[in-house]
């Protein structure tokens, strides 16, 4: 992981200065347009949950072991078959070549670099075969159209385009709240207006590097992975009845396409115990313990504080995984040490894209493996699975986690 670094090894202008996940999102606030800074950063109603994800890590604090000899360590992790270089990857993040240039195809092929995995988003303005072509390790998430046939076509065509691993999210019932992306400017379908336009003039490298670039070699985006055929461009009215219809989904529909799928199937979104387990009941062959980057519900717990009461249930019988919220390597470390085998991590790695392109997601993966390893050594552990419950305290309390 030495992309970023220009001559010498030193990091390119842009990247300069960039020391934590955090100075991503510092960049990106001046470099994107208002309303798609908003969009990335925000969440749902009263942003709740998206703090919460945030808190959940103070809440815990490490007792670390002393003269372990952790010279040998490593932050290499197996998953699903493949060793990566780290217990961590890439969220999957809609619109993202909206706020870089070909933003998904950047994402991956970085990460595939980076040796961690990348999850395409279904709501991606590039066809998923295009990057099944140039990063054909990355995962693909597919939200569940409504209908058996249209389900089915979509499954079979992520199948053709190569992907292995296929991981449905499912915590979107209905459209969130997102009044937040109202406040800042920012809609679907994405109406042109003074403001937009304004929007537009005062952040140029943005407009220049993203948008027009995007126009001119690509025309106007459409959504091209919702379902087995092209969906919507974004300016267009029909994109949100596109979303609408997902209220009756149920277990069945999860069922119907886990006997279609002969890949490995990961379900992303679940919070509650009895749903992993239902989940493993249906055939998941992983579980990522997800409130959506608090985007969906507001008020729902972080993920943090749902993990060992999933890791409890189903730990053995299906992977467990987590997001939201992880912007260091020892919320990496807190996250394993409650039950996670990996974790994955989303609003730094798309600022990291849009200020920097590849070599910007490249510095994102270094920087994080970084810190793990450090942290690692501090902690004195040799591989992330050893990081056990023993080492992490609730802080509150002070007691061990169980
Ligand atoms: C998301 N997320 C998301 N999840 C998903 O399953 N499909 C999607 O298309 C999107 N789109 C999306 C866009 C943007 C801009 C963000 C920030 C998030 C949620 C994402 O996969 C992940 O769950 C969270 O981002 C994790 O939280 P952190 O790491 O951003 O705190």
């Amino acid at each position: 992981m030495t992309a970023g670094k220009g001559n010498g090894g030193r990091p390119s202008r842009r990247l300069r200065g960039i020391l934590s996940l955090d100075d991503f999102e510092a960049r990106a606030r001046r470099y994107l347009p208002k309303p798609l800074f908003g969009y990335i950063a925000g969440a749902t109603e009263t942003n709740a949950s998206l703090r919460g994800n945030r808190e959940a890590f103070q809440g815990y604090g490490f007792k670390p072991r002393v003269l372990t000899n952790v010279s040998q360590r490593s932050t290499e992790t197996a998953l699903f078959g493949e060793t990566y270089a780290a217990p961590f990857g890439i969220a999957p993040m809609g619109i993202s070549a909206l706020m870089a240039y070909r933003g998904d195809l950047v994402l991956a092929k970085a990460a595939d670099e980076a040796r961690i995995p990348m999850i395409m988003s279904g709501s991606s303005l590039i066809r998923l075969e295009e990057l099944a072509d140039i990063a054909p390790r990355s995962w693909f998430q597919a939200y569940l159209p409504g209908e058996n046939e249209r389900i089915d076509a979509l499954v079979d065509r992520v199948a053709a385009a190569g992907f292995k691993t296929l991981l449905l999210t499912v915590d979107t019932a209905t459209l969130a709240n997102r009044e937040n992306n109202v406040r800042a400017g920012f809609s679907t379908p994405l109406r042109p207006s003074p403001a937009l336009l304004w929007q537009g003039l005062s952040h140029p490298a943005w407009s220049i590097n993203t948008f027009a670039r995007t126009l001119l070699k690509h025309g106007i985006p459409h959504f091209e992975n919702s379902y087995a055929t092209r969906g919507a461009p974004i300016m267009s009215s029909t994109v949100t009845r596109d979303f609408g219809k997902r209220d009756h989904l149920d277990w069945s529909h999860f069922m119907r396409i886990r006997q279609r799928w002969k890949g490995r199937l990961v379900i992303k979104g679940v919070m509650h115990e009895d749903d992993a387990e239902i989940a493993v009941r249906c055939g998941a062959d992983g579980i990522i313990v997800s409130n959506h980057g608090g985007r969906q519900l507001d008020g729902t717990i972080s993920p943090l504080c749902a993990l060992p009461a999933v890791a409890d249930r189903v730990a053995g019988k299906a992977v467990v995984m987590l997001d939201g919220g992880i912007r260091r390597g020892t919320d990496v470390m807190k996250a394993m040490a409650l039950g996670a085998e990996f974790v994955f991590v989303g609003r730094p790695f798309l600022y990291a894209a849009a200020i920097g392109g590849a070599a910007g997601v490249s510095r994102a993966a270094e920087i994080l493996k970084d810190e793990l390893s450090r942290n690692m050594a501090l902690l004195g552990v040799v591989r992330p699975n050893e990081i056990a419950m023993d080492l992490v305290v609730d802080n509150r309390c002070g007691r061990s986690i169980r």
